[in-house]
Parts: structure tokens; sequence; C-alpha cells
């Protein structure tokens, strides 16, 4: 049962409950597009706490909020007293007598574990620099409704990062195959790995690290990059580009390993002609706005998810 669950890495849901999430996104979706909105969450309130920016993330938690009927404050850590040294563990005491749910983007992942420990409601991380949970719910929910989950095969490029740590586990979850490559020093990290060769055998699905792209993009459905900088280590920034450029760029000669309907996903911001060519992200194949779209439904969902029972949701 996902209610009043903490949501950190999608490590603590099963198969089955990630499947729970991206069914009443779906039915969500469906409902707003006939502008329907059910009032699911009146009188519930979250508390969205910043430690770096963002724009797709704040501002599909502060709409799914509205359009549930309930409320989000959202706040930069700077606006708290948390930016003045107030500990962790007490803003989570505090913020825990206020709101319902609270949901926290932070450097260091164990800051938001710390926040879970101390919180006595649940805490939703939306972004460490080890997972990003929301945005897989929302990439899941893309792939299904044009792909379906069955056989697919997920090629991620790049940087072995938080959105691709998590795309081997929510990936592992629901059965698809996750191809990452990447250079040698910028791997997925290994508990994640774990975690996913774990899943994996009871789903029958398979896991590939390679340092070659060719091989990870090959009769690939879904290709996948990110940022080969994000946020907190912009100081690498020049090694980096020398490191993943031009070999691991998602670009036209890439992706005709692929399969001709591929699909192509970045969490977005994209560094346009860094991870991936204009043509590429611009192009039919491109799903990244849909995939943009859906952080709101999937957020929607997972809100209700955590904080209703099952019998409580009638929608
Ligand atoms: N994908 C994502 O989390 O975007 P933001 O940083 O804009 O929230
Ligand atoms: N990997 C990126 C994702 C941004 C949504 C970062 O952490 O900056």
């Amino acid at each position: 049962m996902l209610k009043g669950k903490h949501v950190l890495s999608l490590m603590e849901f099963s198969s089955k409950e990630v499947l729970d999430v991206l069914e009443l996104s779906e039915r969500l979706k469906r409902k707003r597009r006939n502008g329907v909105y059910p009032l699911l969450l009146k009188n519930k309130t979250l508390i969205s706490i910043f430690m770096k920016p963002s724009t797709r993330t704040r501002i599909s938690f502060n709409e799914a909020m509205n359009e549930l009927g309930g409320h989000c404050i959202d706040l930069t850590a700077n606006e708290l007293q948390l930016g003045r040294g107030e500990t962790i563990e007490d803003t989570a005491r505090v913020l825990s007598r206020y709101a319902d749910v609270i949901a926290a983007r932070v450097f260091a992942h164990e800051d938001v574990v710390r926040l879970s420990k101390s919180a006595s409601i649940p805490v939703i991380n939306s972004l460490s620099d080890a997972f990003h949970p929301c945005q897989v719910l929302a990439d899941l929910q893309t792939i299904k409704e044009k792909k379906g989950l069955k056989g697919v095969k997920l090629a991620y490029i790049g940087d072995g990062n938080n959105v691709c740590n998590t795309l081997l586990i929510g990936g592992s979850l629901v059965g698809i195959d996750i191809y990452v490559g990447c250079p040698k020093n910028y791997k997925p990290n290994q508990d994640a790995i774990d975690f996913a060769l774990k899943i994996a055998s009871k789903t029958k699905s398979k896991i590939i690290i390679t340092e070659d792209p060719n091989e990870a993009v090959s009769g690939a459905d879904v290709i996948y990059t990110d940022t080969f900088i994000s946020m907190g280590v912009e100081k690498e920034r020049e090694e980096r580009l020398k490191i993943f450029l031009p070999k691991y760029q998602v670009n036209q000669k890439l992706i005709e390993k692929a399969k001709s309907d591929y699909i192509f996903m970045h969490c977005l911001p994209a560094h346009r002609n860094h991870e991936v060519t204009d043509d590429i992200i611009d192009s039919k194949n491109s799903a990244v706005w849909d995939q943009a779209e859906n952080r709101l439904h999937a957020q929607k969902a997972l809100l209700t998810l955590i904080l209703l029972k099952k019998s409580e949701i009638k929608v």
C-alpha cells in the first residue's frame, strides 16, 4: 500500500505500486482532457522545498495540488530558517505539524533521507544528487502510452546520474530492458544497478551497462539522455564536455542504430547540441513535451495514492 509512504528513490515501491500510479495518472489525465477535475485532496497541504532551481517540478507540484482541490506552499531553502542553520530534523518536525506531505529538492540525497526520518508525514524526493523518482514515474507513463511496457528496450546515453539511477530502478520494476551507454567513470550508482539486476531476474528484463553507445542504442525503442552537467557539478563542466563529446551525444548518426519508430526522451532542461542535437529533440520522434506534461498527471496520482486509502479514491 502506498498510503503514508516516503518516496525517496522508487526502491521502496513494488512493481504493482508503480503500475497503480501509472493507472491512476492515466485516469486523471483523461478526466482533465474532458475538463473534469476530481477534488480528491480537498483541505490537504503540500509543502514543497527547493534547494536547487526548478521549472517543471515546482510548477507541476503546485498545479497538481490546485487541480486536486488542495494547497501547495512552495519555498526555496533561503526563504526558510533552514537557510540560516535550523536543522533538517527540526524543520521536518515543524512542517509535519502544518501540512500533510512534504516534497524536497536537495543536493545530497542524505538530506532528504534525514528529512523523512524526522517527519511524521510522507516525504517525496523531488530530485537529489542520486535519484529523481517523480521524473521516472512520468517517464514510465510516457513509455507506456507510446510503446507499451512489454518487450521495450530503453537506451540511456550519457551521464549515469540521478535520472539514470532512477530509470534503472523504475524500468526494472515494470520489466523493460535498460541499456546504459556511459563513460567508464560516469556509471550509474552501484546500489541502483544491484537493485535493478535483482528485480530484472524476476521480471525477466535485461540490465546492461556498457561504454559503447552504439551497443546501447542498437534496436532500441526509446532513447533517453540528460545533461552531462547536473546541478551541483558545474565546476566539472570543461572536463565533462571533453569526456562526453562527441561520443555520447544523441545525434542522427547514433539514432540510426535504433528502431525506425524509436522515441526520444529527455527529462529537460535540455542543453541543445551538447547531449542532444536540435534535429533529434525537435523531430517527430521526440516525446519530450508529452513527457513534461506527464509530470503533472503522475504527481497528481502519486500525491493521491500516498495521502488516501484506495477505497477513498473515487474517480
Ligand atoms: N525535469 C525536471 O525535474 O525539471 P525541473 O528541474 O525544471 O524541475
Ligand atoms: N540530472 C539533472 C536533472 C535535472 C532535472 C540534474 O540533476 O541537474
